[in-house]
């Protein structure tokens, strides 16, 4: 049976350190989430954003609006938070529907208010190996999580399956800066078992059931991002995990995992915005 790389432990342990420092603050952070239309599972993450940040304390607003919001509305309401000095975060909860152009709403928010790291200022510093104001929440979420468990990256093969702005892109530049070999699969991907065989630590970013146990050396650490419900309603992950950690090294359950360190990455990097604008102003 493999280590279970438990996310909910280290959540515990890592907010309630940050709990702790923030019950010393006369002014608490602010995050402001910005969430369009009601597709079901933004609506599930932004309302446990916004529990986990009320219990530590950090003022949490989310301001909705319907599928039929205009890009000029949004744009507005962010450039009103840019310069909102109450306000040190703001995240746009993704995906945003069709007739909104994504890359114009990301580009609008300043990048040292962007909490995601998904501005092209913080993706370019992180591809250039420049520090940005924050890393992406999940890629960081995967590396407190290895980190927790004294597994270094180095020299190691990391091969990602999936390749989004989200996910798949960012965590290849952060290994890349740490000195992994990357290999990136995705859906046109031709022989994917052959790669992701030749693993050492093997990432699964694609939402539907695909890393079978004669896709995985034994030796690998296995870190699964995908969730979703099953056609039994079960909450699931890309990785057959019954079978494939009777196997491996080391593996991320689901839920349980990389999850839970999501979360966790924003609300540490809530509070890196804050501080970082509150130093600016000393
Ligand atoms: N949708 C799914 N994951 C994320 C995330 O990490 N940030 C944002 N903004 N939207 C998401």
């Amino acid at each position: 049976m493999a280590l279970i790389l438990d996310g909910k432990k280290l959540r515990d342990e890592l907010l309630e350190k940050l709990k702790s420092e923030l019950d010393g603050y006369s002014i608490m952070p602010k995050l402001v989430v910005i969430l369009v239309g009601d597709n079901p599972a933004s609506k599930l993450y932004v309302n446990n954003k916004q529990k986990t940040a009320e219990k530590l304390g950090i003022i949490s607003e989310v301001l909705t609006y319907p599928d039929s919001v205009t890009e000029e509305e949004l744009l507005l309401k962010i450039n009103e938070l840019n310069s909102d000095i109450s306000v040190n975060a703001i995240l746009v909860q993704l995906p945003l529907p069709k007739h909104i152009n994504k890359y114009k709403i990301i580009n609008a928010i300043s990048p040292i208010k962007d909490v995601d790291g998904f501005t092209p200022e913080n993706l370019g510093k992180l591809l250039s190996g420049e520090i940005p104001y924050v890393y992406p929440c999940t890629p960081k979420g995967i590396f407190l999580l290895l980190d927790k468990y004294g597994i270094s990256v180095e020299g190691k093969h990391v091969v990602i399956v999936g390749r989004s702005n989200i996910v798949g892109k960012p965590l290849s530049a952060m290994m890349l800066n740490s000195n992994a070999t990357v290999t990136i699969c995705h859906s046109h991907t031709k022989n994917l078992k052959e790669i992701t065989k030749t693993a050492d630590i093997l990432v699964s970013a694609v939402g539907r059931d695909l890393i079978k146990d004669d896709m995985v050396r034994n030796d690998a650490v296995v870190v699964d991002v995908g969730i979703f419900k099953d056609e039994f309603g079960k909450t699931r992950g890309d990785v057959d995990f019954a079978n494939v950690s009777k196997q491996v090294e080391a593996i991320s359950p689901v839920p349980g995992g990389v999850g839970p360190m999501t979360i966790t990455s924003l609300m540490l990097n809530t509070v890196e915005l804050y501080k970082f604008q509150n130093l600016k102003k000393l």
